[in-house]
């Protein structure tokens, strides 16, 4: 197997030497781009859209051919994992994600079972092929998932939460029933993964997105320790190349060094923390990912470019370990040139860097 022609973002992962500093941006296909909202109202929905493989490799190239990115990722959503578990994801317009049926009851946490990727979430793989085939070698493809712990607060809540009552008072009251959730979906998302992997994608991501908001004592119990089992359950090298892991737990800053220890090649970061001071205390185990305020696109392409560059010296020296990003997804009220100033400026100021250093 070949590496892509532009395979920055591997290497970077591998902490291997790079060209620049790669980046791509999550949630780079999004509302923010036009002719993104144009195919979504082709495809009538949002879930629509993920369940049609040629719409959503589309929907996946879109940003690449508007911007120069060192990576693809898939367009699906974590959520497609609980739908394929029967509990029936729908979205309603300006609410974010519902589920029919939210795990409440012991009958119900108690006949969970992990789907065969390959049968329910067919068209997840399906479109990791076609992507592949589109992407012809160009950049690389990152294949995703949500922590056990995300998705389980969605399965729960049913809905997105500012409080999440439910999931709390199940971890304190009836820790034996979210334990037996956990288990159930970090199976789950081992068998999705390892799916993404044979149908083609070329590094992982795992979003613990509201991971950061369990207590220290909670967060190794009920996150950390699932996507320890992931890691550890996951294909490695797929036709002699290595398949690289990402685990970015939103609000995890605190938690670093436990997070490196878990066996992923990459930790993402959220903007909270300096990139600088990440590096010093887990730099030696693992790659950076991150970590631009995302509302800095809201700026000026001056001010953008500043910021960036901030981040790229705050990184430090050094040809290789960090891929660029922003700390969490892209806004949906990003001016779409802003993302140009971004892309190119972390390119052209990386390759400086290089050539000083
Ligand atoms: O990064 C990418 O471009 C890949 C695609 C991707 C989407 N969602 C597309 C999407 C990925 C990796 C996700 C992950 C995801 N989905 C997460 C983890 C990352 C994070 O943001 O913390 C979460 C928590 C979800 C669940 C989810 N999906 C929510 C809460 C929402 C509503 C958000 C909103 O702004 O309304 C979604 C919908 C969603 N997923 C959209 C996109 C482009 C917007 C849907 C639309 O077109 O209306």
């Amino acid at each position: 197997m070949t590496r892509p022609r532009n395979d920055n973002f591997l290497r970077a992962l591998l902490k291997e030497p790079t060209d620049h500093t790669p980046i791509w941006l999550m949630r780079q296909a999004g509302r923010y781009l036009p002719e993104y909202c144009q195919t979504r109202k082709r495809a009538g929905s949002f879930l629509q859209l993920c369940k049609n493989p040629s719409m959503a490799c589309e929907v996946t190239l879109q940003p690449l051919t508007r911007y120069d990115l060192d990576a693809a990722i898939l367009f699906s959503d974590i959520l497609t994992v609980p739908d394929a578990m029967g509990l029936g994801l729908y979205f309603t317009e300006g609410e974010g994600p519902k589920f029919e049926r939210p795990l409440r009851e012991e009958w119900a946490i108690r006949d969970l079972t992990a789907p065969d990727p390959y049968e329910h979430l067919r068209y997840v793989m399906d479109g990791v092929s076609e992507i592949r085939r589109a992407l012809d070698n160009s950049v690389p493809l990152i294949g995703f998932s949500g922590s056990p712990y995300t998705l389980a607060c969605y399965m729960v809540e049913g809905a997105s939460s500012s409080d999440y009552r439910h999931v709390k008072t199940m971890i304190y009251d009836r820790p034996d029933l979210m334990h037996r959730i956990l288990s159930v979906t970090a199976d789950a998302v081992i068998a999705y993964l390892n799916a993404q992997i044979e149908s083609g994608a070329q590094a992982v991501m795992i979003f613990d997105s509201w991971g950061g908001g369990l207590s220290a004592a909670a967060y190794p119990e009920f996150s950390l320790q699932y996507m320890q089992r992931i890691i550890a359950g996951l294909i490695k090298e797929k036709d002699g190349e290595r398949i690289p892991s990402i685990v970015f737990t939103k609000g995890g800053g605190l938690w670093l060094e436990s997070i490196a220890d878990i066996g992923c090649d990459a930790v993402g970061l959220d903007w909270t923390i300096d990139i600088g001071e990440a590096r010093r205390r887990v730099g030696h185990k693992v790659s950076l990912q991150g970590n631009l305020d995302p509302n800095v696109l809201f700026a000026s392409p001056d001010k953008i470019a500043s910021e960036a560059k901030k981040v790229l010296d705050s990184y430090g020296p050094g040809n290789t370990g960090h891929v660029f990003n922003l700390g969490h997804g892209i806004s949906q009220f990003t001016p779409p040139e802003h993302v140009t100033a971004l892309v190119e400026t972390v390119h052209d100021y990386s390759k400086i860097l290089r050539i000083n250093k």
